[in-house]
């Protein structure tokens, strides 16, 4: 069963930029992940409440989303503020977008299903981490997980491994740490966003980005084979 109160990655800080959103999956449920014009994220269920036409697609504006479709609005509770075939309507409450609780640490924005979620159980990393990238794999959490945990990337030999959850792992080198962060797009899709420490030089940045085209070939023919 699933820890509701788990804290998953859900996107890198750096691919959502202020007043945009994006479309993502976790435990194969649609999620929109969308930034408000002050920075604020917002991870919510990516189904408009009137016909269910995906948030992701809409607009935001200021501290809301619009929908693409009728132009519903959201605020940032969630809640239905403004239909604009009837402007003068008082909304009723019911009308409102399912959300989950946000964090945001290390560089990534992770959301948990739980509004009781501890803040506290966000893994604790740095935020002055780079964004190397982002890898969508066609192989399962735990097998993407396992690989990981016997690999040691590029220019972090000998390395240190840490669970900080049971969804991220830390390496460590002399002077140097990488991130990989586990997000579970469905059971057989996993996302692996990766980081590494600010201080790392370019070569090491772009050795990293090529070891991690080289793991997705690695991870998804490995499970072809076992599938
Ligand atoms: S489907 Fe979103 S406003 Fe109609």
């Amino acid at each position: 069963m699933t820890d509701t109160t788990q804290w998953i990655p859900v996107a890198l800080s750096t691919s959502i930029e202020p007043g945009t959103s994006a479309g993502t999956k976790v435990h194969g449920d649609e999620y929109v992940v969308w930034r408000d014009d002050r920075g604020k994220p917002h991870v919510w269920e990516d189904r408009c409440p009137h016909r269910g036409m995906r948030l992701s697609f809409g607009f935001v504006r200021g501290d809301q989303i619009a929908c693409l479709y009728h132009g519903w609005r959201y605020d940032s509770a969630g809640q239905c503020r403004l239909i604009p075939a009837h402007p003068d309507l008082d909304v009723p409450k019911t009308i409102k977008v399912p959300t989950f609780a946000v964090a945001e640490a290390g560089g990534l924005i992770w959301a948990s299903q739980s509004q009781d979620a501890d803040p506290k159980t966000v893994p604790d990393l740095p935020d002055n981490l780079f964004s190397v990238r982002s890898l969508y794999v066609d192989a399962p959490l735990d097998g993407c997980r396992d690989h990981l945990a016997e690999v040691t990337p590029p220019d972090m030999e000998p390395a240190e491994l840490t669970a900080l959850s049971p969804l991220c792992l830390q390496r460590t080198a002399a002077g140097s740490m990488l991130v990989i962060a586990f997000q579970p797009l469905s059971p057989d899709r996993t996302a692996l966003h990766i980081l590494v420490s600010a201080s790392a030089d370019s070569q090491t940045r772009a050795h990293l980005a090529i070891w991690a085209t080289g793991l997705r070939f690695s991870l998804e023919n490995s499970f072809a084979r076992v599938a």
